[in-house]
């Protein structure tokens, strides 16, 4: 599942002790174990094996240049948002046919950078974004394959911050409208309408709404073709969810033999080509967040312990509710007395918290804290509120540990600011 264990009282990412690595960089800091990232990537190619899927990392979920580049050399495409994932994405050499981008508000200078780019396809969410798309592209005399975003009006059973294709969601195009725009693609003259694209939220641990969603897609596809419109490839998305406690998430292979076949009579490969935009799947067990316990504190109601990574390095727990699992990095010898207690950082909000009246250990003002399963939706949500450098990126391949990324310093908090004579 994930490479972090313990090996006797120490905590392990792969093969390197947690605590050596806290000693050398100091805390907070994200680790990442690459084998993880890579058997997850493995793990769902080998499912979908028999339909030869194009697998688009959805890099908004972890973008470290390291990580990218790891799952790129083993065949992973890029799902982008932006034109700076679209940067970063080229800073790792990735075949730009494996590029694809969505995302409700792309402008036109990104457009253009994009279509330069040489990308795969767009994933296009309205029909304002097809003039848009379609002028760009006839500026620069190129043409460019696009999928069409359905809303296939599925409600899966995940936070309601993360669910996308119900139809009060702004993602996405309705069935109806969708199909009008594959029947009047002559009017853009630059795109080639080739595709059909869902995704329907995250973190989703049961594959029945992606059973709903791709069927209305399926059915969508048949009737875009018998109007006698071309589709080549189906993108399902990304989604699917992971254990952060007591999830019972589908495997890959469960997930694939639930998929696989709707598609039967579509000659996966040859007639229709599958595109997967997993993130959370591959990165989130894929990493964890590093810090050391400062205080601790008791008021009458509660006890708190208060460690040196903050919201502005985790926002999950307080933007999404979100349980993170947190244990020690060294292990207490013998009998471990167990204390309740809310893990808090140290920034100036209630809502810095990354855990709610958690029954920890017994533990003592520095030791290390793991912070689990923070590959993804982790740094890349980071900031500097409060005026905290962002963490260090670790990332660790069998026995030994690198810096990915060097925790931010003082300068980077004031680079390209100045204080503004004029304005005094
Ligand atoms: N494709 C599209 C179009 C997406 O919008 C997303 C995620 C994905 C793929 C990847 O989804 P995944 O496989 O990672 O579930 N910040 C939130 C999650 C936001 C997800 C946004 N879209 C969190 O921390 O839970």
């Amino acid at each position: 599942m994930h490479r972090f264990e313990y090996r006797g009282r120490e905590f392990y990412c792969e093969d390197v002790p947690v605590r050596k690595i806290a000693e050398a960089v100091g805390t907070p800091f994200y680790l990442y174990s690459i084998g993880t990232f890579l058997d997850h990537f493995l793990k769902l190619k080998a499912a979908f094996k028999s339909a030869g899927p194009l697998i688009c990392f959805s890099m908004k979920a972890n973008s470290n240049l390291t990580v990218l580049k790891s799952l790129v050399n083993e065949g992973a495409g890029l799902d982008i948002v932006s034109g700076g994932e679209l940067f970063r994405a080229k800073k790792t050499g990735v075949d730009p046919k494996k590029i694809v981008f969505a995302s409700v508000g792309k402008t036109p200078a990104e457009i253009e950078e994009a279509i330069r780019s040489k990308i795969l396809m767009f994933n296009v969410e309205s029909a304002a974004e097809l003039e848009a798309l379609n002028a760009v592209a006839g500026k620069l005399k190129m043409r460019q394959k696009i999928a069409l975003r359905l809303n296939p009006d599925v409600t899966p059973d995940t936070h309601h911050y993360i669910t996308t294709g119900a139809k009060q969601n702004k993602f996405g195009i309705d069935r109806r409208t969708a199909y009008r725009l594959f029947m009047e693609a002559y009017r853009y003259p630059f795109l080639d309408f080739t595709g059909v694209h869902i995704h329907i939220g995250s973190q989703i641990t049961d594959s029945r709404p992606f059973v709903a969603a791709i069927r209305r897609s399926l059915e969508f596809i048949d009737s875009v073709r018998a109007g006698g419109g071309r589709i080549e490839s189906m993108n399902i998305g990304g989604g699917l969810g992971i254990i952060y406690s007591k999830e019972k998430p589908q495997t890959a292979q469960a997930f694939a033999d639930a998929i696989l076949p709707l598609f039967k009579k579509y000659d996966l490969g040859r007639g229709l080509r599958l595109i997967l935009e997993p993130g959370r799947f591959i990165s989130g067990n894929s990493g964890i967040l590093v810090t050391k316990i400062l205080y601790k504190k008791k008021s009458r109601a509660k006890s708190f312990v208060i460690v040196d990574a903050g919201m502005n390095d985790l926002i999950r727990p307080a933007f999404y509710g979100a349980y993170h699992e947190i244990l020690p990095v060294v292990k207490a010898r013998g009998q471990v007395h167990r204390e309740h207690a809310d893990v808090v950082g140290p920034i100036c909000e209630s809502g810095d918290f990354l855990a709610k009246d958690r029954v920890l250990p017994a533990l003592k003002v520095g030791d290390l804290l793991a912070v689990m399963s923070c590959g993804a939706y982790g740094f890349v949500m980071s900031s500097n509120y409060n005026s905290r450098p962002r963490a260090a990126e670790i990332v660790v391949r069998g026995g030994r540990f690198f810096t990915a990324r060097l925790r931010e310093t003082r300068g980077d908090l004031i680079r390209g600011e100045r204080i503004v004579k004029a304005a005094l």
